[in-house]
């Protein structure tokens, strides 16, 4: 039999993409009265739907192939047991909220997750529509974030992100499960989250303090060497590496998605002002570290 054809996970990053998370009605998801094997009409749909995301990418795509329309469906640990009469792979889990000194990462609901990708944002729209049409009374969206692409591949902040997302090969290395978990191998894990950025914080800090924060340059996107890198840098954090020294990488997709909040004017007479509360989407794809907000698997689909 051949190998299953996993999910476009390891696709490029696209000009646009909807991040779309819902959570199913009625039972609550994986209680003792609903699992896989008693009647549940908002499984049945659920999995019809499931069924047909190739088929519907293909009928929205097909007509514009330069779109390069991929969709991703992810299925939360909860919703796994409802849905499926199957043990769940091997690290899918809700995701554990973290609380730190400063500042706290919440989980959210999250039953359903479509990351839907194409170089055009209609594509995504079109394709996000009959997803949600299909799930009409058996889901319910609670998140729904329009991403684009910036220019120069720079997030909110102002740098380059993505530069070291893994390439080639190992972008499959990184983000699908292999023998370790053969049953479901070709699978991954993807968790999605969202920061608000204080944007005007952030540009008081000047260049050289924001490098540090980061640990590359802002102009070129240089690493800063490590004796300059502070140990607290982002880039300095987020280098996993194992006891064995193994490094260990994640896939990023990370999208921009703006808007600006009108301020209520101290007077009528005053013209609003856009603050800047700009906010960003990203989601990790990782064959061994499903966490954070919402953690879905991606089982590969045909
Ligand atoms: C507001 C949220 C975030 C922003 C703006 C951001 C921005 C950046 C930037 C600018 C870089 C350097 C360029 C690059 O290699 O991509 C970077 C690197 C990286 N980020 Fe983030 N990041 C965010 C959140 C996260 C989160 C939540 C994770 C992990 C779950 C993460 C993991 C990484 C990793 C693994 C690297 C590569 C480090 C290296 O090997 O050099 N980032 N990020």
């Amino acid at each position: 039999m051949p190998s299953p054809t996993p999910q476009a996970v390891l696709a490029p990053l696209t000009e646009a993409a909807i991040f779309l998370t819902l959570t199913l009605e009625d039972e609550t998801p994986g209680s003792a009265t609903t699992t896989a094997t008693t009647p549940d009409p908002t499984a049945d749909t659920v999995r019809a739907l499931l069924a047909d995301v190739g088929g519907l990418r293909r009928s929205v795509g097909f007509r514009i192939p330069e779109g390069d329309l991929t969709c991703v469906a992810g299925i939360g640990a909860t919703a796994w047991d409802r849905l499926f009469a199957l043990p769940r792979p091997a690290g899918l889990h809700p995701f554990r909220e973290v609380t730190g000194a400063r500042h706290h990462a919440p989980a959210t609901a999250g039953d359903l997750f479509f990351h839907l990708r194409a170089h055009r944002l209609d594509l995504c729209f079109e394709l996000a529509q009959h997803l949600v049409g299909r799930l009409a009374g058996v889901a319910r969206v609670v998140d729904e974030v329009h991403g684009f692409r910036s220019f120069d591949q720079r997030d909110l902040l102002g740098f380059v992100d993505g530069t070291e997302n893994p390439e080639g090969d190992e972008r499959a290395e990184a983000a699908l499960i292999g023998a370790e978990d053969a049953a479901y191998a070709g699978g991954s894990y993807v968790i999605t989250q969202k920061y608000v950025h204080d944007l005007a914080g952030w540009k008081a800090l000047g260049v050289e303090e924001q490098e540090q924060a980061i640990g590359r340059t802002k102009a070129d996107d240089v690493e800063l060497p490590d004796d300059v890198k502070p140990a607290n840098s982002h880039v300095a954090l987020t280098t996993i590496v194992d006891a064995d020294g193994t490094e260990r990488d994640i896939l990023r997709d990370n999208m921009r998605s703006c808007r600006h909040r009108v301020r209520p004017s101290p007077s009528s007479a005053t013209p609003r002002i856009p603050a800047s509360s700009r906010r960003c989407s990203r989601t990790c794809s990782s064959a061994s570290r499903p966490a954070t907000t919402t953690g879905c698997s991606t089982s590969p689909r045909r």
